[in-house]
């Protein structure tokens, strides 16, 4: 019998007698799930069908025809989460360090394509020291076949991505073009390679979890849009991610029974504190607007002054992008805008329609935001929000200044139904800094140049702090009372739910990266 394959029968022999002991304990003492568990508590019970189960890596080089672990290093295969159909590939560290073979990325594209036929979400459970080195251009090429069907897959089906172990190199490039990445707390780190060849390169000095932890991710870089604190939380957070989110682009969003009751909400009337520059949590509008309990924050420790995510208006999913007076006044900055298109973008893709809460006063000016492309980066939120086609509906609670009115769901760019509150304020800038540029030279010649800014301000105020010249525009619908604006929202949504618009025709667009 050929050797390699007499080789594959022991080894499989051995895994049904539980010679995988040893690789379970390995993962286990590390605190993590074996690649098999993790697809356990992901799927419905009894839902998993494996595909690739005996495939082989085809390596020679450095002794690697003696090591064959049936499988090559990664589970594949189909089941369902909460009825619905799902795609999985579930990577094992235990054999090479989950590194992709030639053979393994055979498996993982193989998943991804069938997904791609028959519409349904990729999960990717990561956890792979990337390309493996022993294979050397095969590895890499496995890769590449990989991140073509990321991309080819983007917006057609959603691609969730966990992080569940040290993932370096391509390991990490394929997370990054899927829509979402959850990282497990302490356990997983994502770099493009790790701390001993930054040692090499760069002499610096830096441990895994600063280099590329769960917190450096969630909090300095954003690349992670979720974080646990295990892998069973990790898992659980997919599931409610996906709950959330159609199988593809030609499903409307999941939508859970509800019957209408009293949806007026006491709690927001008085939310909006009397002095204009006192913060107030936009989480608190938005759990005073949505189902309870149902707001699922995406990127919550990262720009924080803008806050996205998705929840369920009257069963309906819907997603929502707010500006957090909480943080930096809510202003609008590189990080907070490049966070609002990126989600934005995903809920255009996937027909998820878009609830705007505005309190914004206007970009984050100096050096720093400059030199860091404000400029560019403050216009994929405009872009995002203007080339969006689904029900688009704005509620101003407060401030809605400058050229962050315009870039914030306007109607001007193509929102469908703009509500205010009465505490709005539609301006070009606060009434300080407006009066003492267009009453300069008044304000310079009066005998109390102090009294004189400040009637000037109070005139400004009253001609412009509030949403009644907006809507005399009509580019505000409706002033509104704060306690309706659940009710209110529920029938705008319903109302715009069969919209159709359909962008020019054009190969794509070309949004300022
Ligand atoms: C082959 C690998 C491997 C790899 C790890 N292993 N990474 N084998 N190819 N890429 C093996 C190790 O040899 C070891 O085998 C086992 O996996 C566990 O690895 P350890 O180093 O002992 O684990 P740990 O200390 O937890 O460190 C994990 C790690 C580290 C941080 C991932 O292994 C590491 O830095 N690996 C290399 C990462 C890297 O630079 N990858 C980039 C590849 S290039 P034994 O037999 O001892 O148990 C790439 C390019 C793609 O991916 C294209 C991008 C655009």
């Amino acid at each position: 019998m050929d050797q390699k394959l007499e080789l594959l029968q022991q080894k499989i022999a051995e895994a049904k007698l539980g010679g995988g002991e040893k690789r379970i304990a390995s993962q286990h003492q590390k605190g993590k799930l074996t690649a098999r568990e993790r697809i356990h508590f992901l799927l419905d019970e009894g839902s998993f069908e494996e595909i690739g189960m005996f495939v082989t890596h085809r390596c020679n080089d450095f002794g690697m025809d003696k090591q064959i672990v049936p499988g090559d290093g990664v589970v594949t295969g189909y089941g369902t989460v909460h009825g619905r159909l799902v795609y999985v590939f579930s990577q094992d560290f235990t054999v090479f360090g989950g590194s992709l073979s030639e053979t393994h990325a055979e498996k993982i594209c193989k998943i991804m394509d069938l997904a791609m036929k028959n519409g349904a979400p990729v999960i990717g459970l990561n956890d792979s020291g990337g390309a493996r080195i022993q294979e050397g251009v095969n590895s890499l090429g496995g890769y590449a076949d990989i991140f073509f069907r990321n991309v080819r897959s983007s917006g057609v089906i959603p691609q969730i991505s966990a992080i569940m172990g040290p993932c370096a190199g391509g390991a990490v490039y394929s997370p990054a073009m899927t829509d979402f990445t959850i990282m497990v707390e302490h356990t997983s780190y994502m770099f493009v390679t790790g701390p001993n060849v930054v040692k090499t390169v760069t002499n610096e000095e830096v441990t895994a979890e600063e280099l590329g932890g769960a917190h450096t991710h969630a909090t300095k870089s954003g690349v992670t849009h979720l974080t646990a604190v295990n892998g069973l939380d990790c898992i659980e957070k997919i599931k409610k991610l996906l709950s959330y989110i159609p199988q593809n682009c030609e499903e409307k969003t999941p939508r859970l029974p509800y019957e209408l009751g009293d949806e007026l909400r006491e709690q927001l009337t008085d939310l909006i504190p009397e002095n204009a520059n006192q913060p107030y949590d936009m989480r608190e509008v938005i759990r005073g607007i949505v189902d309870e309990d149902s707001f699922f924050e995406i990127h919550e420790e990262w720009a924080e002054n803008i806050v996205v995510g998705f929840a369920r208006l009257a069963g309906r999913s819907i997603g929502i992008v707010g500006n957090q007076p909480i943080s930096l006044a809510g202003v609008l900055d590189v990080n907070s805008s490049r966070k609002g298109a990126r989600f934005v973008r995903f809920c255009d893709c996937f027909n998820i329609p878009l609830l705007v809460l505005e309190d914004v006063p206007g970009f984050l000016p100096g050096t720093d935001q400059e030199w860091n492309g404000i400029i560019v980066n403050g216009a994929k939120l405009l872009y995002a929000f203007s080339e969006a086609t689904v029900p688009r509906v704005t509620v101003i609670t407060r401030k809605a200044y400058g050229g962050a009115y315009d870039v914030m769901n306007s109607k001007h760019i193509g929102a469908d139904m703009n509500f205010a509150w009465p505490s709005a304020e539609i301006a070009v800038m606060g009434a300080k800094g407006a009066s003492e540029i267009i009453f300069k030279k008044e304000i310079s010649e009066a005998a109390d140049p102090e009294a004189m800014l400040a009637q000037k301000e109070a005139e400004y105020k009253e001609t412009f702090a509030n949403p009644y010249r907006a809507a005399q525009r009509g580019f505000i619908d409706e002033v509104i009372d704060p306690k309706d604006t659940r009710r209110k929202l529920i029938k705008a949504f319903a109302m715009l739910e069969n919209k159709v618009e359909k962008l020019p025709r054009k190969k794509h667009g070309n949004i300022p990266l």
